[in-house]
């Protein structure tokens, strides 16, 4: 073996659509450098069985530098991989050693079907977007924002709450596979700032219907969307929606909107630790 050079064994599971049964498949990865990202250990990975005419293994990726969202999975156990707060495009080799088996596998969440191999439709996320994580208001260009005021803290905030990157893995890591940090997040980050107050009351209303319509679970107080986070969000985004969701029903003229499981276990959750 060449200088520095391991081989690993690779678990990775493998199923053709949403509909049939997925399996798990072993792969000997010879020759990998330690400063690879893990992604591009399973690219070098991938030429070698498109040369021997294998199927490949089908991963999501685009940005590779932790911005977009798009490469979650499962990595030994945890989304996004071993290292903490980061997204699996940011893993390197260097984190395993020469023998390792390593399992890879999808999210798993009711509300992502497997579209194949490790890649899930996250496009539940997207509806919850579109339901409410926008503003109406023309807020003109960069300068015009800027003589908006807002404090210096209430902007911190805002923008902690603006870095999510809809990538999925606070559903993936939750018991419930509930979406409420990723929700919380993006009501929080728009509820904080002037620009996103027209639709304050609206906007959490519609997000948290249509969040509960996609089969996404409730928040029981676990933490682990917020252990796996890779842009550090904190669970106060759950105890934001919480308490702004109370403070649109009280305001709204219609029936009050109570989900399912009213989201109880989270509106004592201290919201800006
Ligand atoms: S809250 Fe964190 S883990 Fe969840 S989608 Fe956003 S960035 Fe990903
Ligand atoms: S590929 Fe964009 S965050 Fe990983």
């Amino acid at each position: 073996m060449e200088k520095n050079k391991f081989s690993i064994t690779l678990r990775v599971w493998k199923q053709k659509d949403a509909s049939s049964k997925g399996y798990f498949e072993s792969y000997k990865v010879e020759g990998i450098i330690p400063d690879m990202s893990f992604l591009e250990m399973i690219d070098v990975l991938n030429e070698k069985l498109i040369k021997q005419g294998k199927e490949p293994i089908f991963f999501e990726s685009d940005c590779r530098e932790g911005i977009c969202g798009c490469c979650g999975f499962v990595v030994d156990g945890n989304p996004h991989g071993p290292d903490e707060h980061s997204t699996v495009c940011q893993l390197h080799m260097r984190r395993f050693k020469e023998g390792d088996v390593v399992t890879i596998e999808p999210f798993r969440a009711k509300s992502f079907p497997i579209i194949k191999d490790l890649i899930v439709d996250r496009s539940a996320l997207d509806k919850i977007i579109a339901a409410g994580g926008y503003i109406s208001v023309n807020v003109g260009s960069a300068p015009d924002a800027n003589t908006i005021p807002v404090d210096k803290n209430t902007a911190e905030k805002a923008m902690d709450y603006a870095t999510c990157i809809g990538c999925g893995a606070c559903v993936a890591s939750c018991p419930n596979s509930a979406a409420m940090l990723f929700t919380g997040a993006k009501i929080a980050h728009l509820a904080y700032l002037p620009q996103g107050k027209p639709e304050r009351t609206k906007r959490v209303l519609n997000m948290i219907k249509v969040m509960d319509s996609l089969g996404f679970g409730n928040c029981t107080n676990e933490y682990e969307c917020e252990a796996v986070c890779p842009k550090e969000i904190k669970v106060g985004a759950i105890a934001k929606m919480n308490r702004e969701f109370l403070f649109a029903n009280f305001l709204s003229e219609e029936e009050p909107q109570l989900p399912p499981v009213f989201h109880k276990s989270t509106v004592d959750v201290p919201e800006d630790e």
